[in-house]
C-alpha cells in the first residue's frame, strides 16, 4: 500500500489531522490497534477552545456540536465554602468556551471520515515504524495473521501517551521532562441535571472537586483521590457523599444523584517530549504531551498540533516550502509549555497537598482569594482558560 501520509493512532488528534488532509486533497491511512468502538467508549474531558471550535468547522464536523454542545461564558472557583464567578466572556472580550465531549467529537470525526470513504485500519496489532530518516518511510502491521506494510512520504504519530511512534526513537534524540502527581481524578458521569449551569471548580480542605457536565440532562463530577486508591472503593453513594461534602451549602442542597453510568480513576501527570519531530515522523497530541486537566487543554493542544501539522504538510505538495515542516516543533512547543504552566499552576492551586501542611492550604486560599477579587488575577486565569490564539507569539 502506498499513501501520503500514514497516521498512527485514531483519536481526536490521527481523526482530526486526516480530515483536514482530505480537504485539501492529500492521501492519508489511519492505522490504529484498537477498534472503533472501543475508541468511543473513552469518556475523556469535554471543554473547548474557540481555536477548537474553528477547527472542527474547517474540518466540515462543527455542525452538531453548535446544535448540541453548550456555551459557556464562565465558571465558579469555590473556595472556603464561598463561590466566586470568572467571567472569561468580560475579561477576554467576548470570548467563551463549548462545553462538547470529546467522545461527541470523535463520534463526528469518525463519521465525517466514513461518508468521504477514507481509509482506517482498525485493529491493526504489532504496528511499526520504520526508516522515518529516509525519503520513504514505512509503517508495518498485522491484520488477521498477515503482515501489512504501508509506504509513504510522512508518519504522523497521533498514538496518544502509550504508543508506538514516541517510543521508537532513540533515547539520544529525545529530552523527556514530567512531573507526576501523588493523586489522581475519580470521574463520574450519570444521567442527572447538572449541579450548576456553568463548571464549578472547588478547593476544599478535603480535596478538589470539579462539577462539569454533558448536557442539561448530563453530569460528570470528578473528586481527588490518592492514587493508591481504587474504583472498587467507591459506591455511588460514597461519591455523592463525598462530592457534597466538598461543595457549598447551596450546591449541596441542588445536587440531584442517581445511577452512575461509568466511574474510573485517571492518574494526573505533566509530560512533555521534545522535540516533536524527527526526519519525516511528527508526533501531536497526547503522543508528545500530557497536562494535568484542571485547565482543560488536552484536547485543545492536540487540535493545534494538528492545524500547525496540517498546515505544514499542505504547504509541502502545494507550494514545495519545507517552512512549515522545519518549524513545526518549535511552533507547537512553544503554545503547549504555555498551557503546560497554566495546567501545572491551576493543579497545584486548587488540589490539597498534604505534604504542605495547613500552611499550604492558607496560602491557595489567600492566592485563590487575590484572584477572585483582583481583575487582573482574574483576568490572568481567564485569557488562559479560554486559550491563546492560533498565531499567538508570530
Ligand atoms: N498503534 C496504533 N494505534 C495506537 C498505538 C499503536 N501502537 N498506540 C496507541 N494507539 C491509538 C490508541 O488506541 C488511541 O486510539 O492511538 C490513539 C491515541 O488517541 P488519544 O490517546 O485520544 O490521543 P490524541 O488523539 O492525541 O488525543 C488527545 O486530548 O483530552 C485529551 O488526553 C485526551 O485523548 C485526549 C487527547
Ligand atoms: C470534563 O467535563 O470532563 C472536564 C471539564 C473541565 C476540566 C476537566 C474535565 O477542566
Amino acid at each position: 500500500m502506498r499513501t501520503q501520509v500514514a497516521i498512527i493512532g485514531a483519536g481526536p488528534s490521527g481523526l482530526l489531522l486526516g480530515q483536514l488532509l482530505h480537504k485539501a486533497g492529500i492521501d492519508a491511512i489511519i492505522v490504529e490497534r484498537q477498534s472503533g468502538d472501543y475508541v468511543l467508549g473513552r469518556i475523556r474531558a469535554g471543554v473547548l477552545e474557540q481555536v477548537t471550535m474553528d477547527l472542527l468547522d474547517e474540518a466540515g464536523v462543527g455542525q452538531r456540536m453548535h446544535a448540541e454542545g453548550l456555551v459557556h461564558g464562565g465558571f465558579d472557583m469555590l473556595f472556603k465554602g464561598e463561590r466566586h464567578r470568572i467571567d472569561l466572556n468580560r475579561l477576554t472580550g467576548g470570548k467563551n468556551v463549548m462545553v462538547y465531549g470529546q467522545t461527541e467529537v470523535t463520534h463526528d470525526l469518525m463519521d465525517a471520515r466514513q461518508a468521504a470513504g477514507l481509509t482506517t485500519i482498525y485493529e491493526a496489532n504489532q504496528v511499526s515504524v520504520h526508516d522515518y530518516d529516509s525519503a520513504k518511510p514505512r509503517v508495518r502491521y498485522e491484520k488477521n495473521g498477515q503482515t501489512h506494510e504501508i509506504e509513504c512520504d510522512f508518519i504522523a504519530g497521533c498514538d496518544g501517551f502509550h504508543g508506538v511512534c514516541r517510543a521508537s526513537v532513540p533515547k539520544r534524540a529525545i529530552t523527556e521532562f514530567e512531573k507526576i502527581y501523588p493523586f489522581g481524578w475519580l470521574g463520574m458521569l450519570s444521567d442527572t441535571p447538572p449541579v450548576h449551569h456553568e463548571l464549578i471548580y472547588a478547593n476544599s480542605t478535603r480535596g478538589f472537586a470539579l462539577c462539569s457536565q454533558r448536557s442539561h440532562t448530563r453530569s460528570r463530577y470528578y473528586l481527588q483521590v490518592p492514587m493508591t486508591d481504587k474504583v472498587e472503593n467507591w459506591s455511588d453513594a460514597a461519591f455523592w457523599d463525598e462530592l457534597r461534602l466538598r461543595l457549598d451549602p447551596a450546591a449541596r442542597e441542588q445536587l440531584v444523584t442517581g445511577p452512575a453510568l461509568e466511574k474510573s480513576i485517571a492518574p494526573l501527570r505533566s509530560f512533555v517530549a521534545e522535540p516533536m519531530r524527527f526526519g519525516q515522523m511528527f508526533l501531536a497530541g497526547d503522543a508528545a504531551h500530557i497536562v494535568p486537566p484542571t485547565g482543560a487543554k488536552g484536547l485543545n493542544l492536540a487540535a493545534t498540533d494538528v492545524k500547525y501539522l496540517s498546515s505544514a504538510i499542505i504547504e509541502h505538495y502545494q507550494d514545495k516550502s519545507e517552512a512549515g515542516i522545519n518549524h513545526y516543533s518549535a511552533r507547537c512547543l512553544r503554545r503547549i509549555w504555555r498551557a503546560e504552566r497554566f495546567s501545572w499552576w491551576f493543579t497545584s492551586l486548587m488540589h490539597n497537598f498534604p505534604e504542605n501542611g495547613p500552611i499550604g492550604q492558607k496560602l491557595q486560599e489567600a492566592e485563590l482569594d487575590y484572584i477572585v477579587n483582583s481583575d487582573v488575577g482574574a483576568r490572568s486565569v481567564a485569557e488562559n482558560y479560554v486559550g491563546l490564539p492560533l498565531n499567538f507569539g508570530e
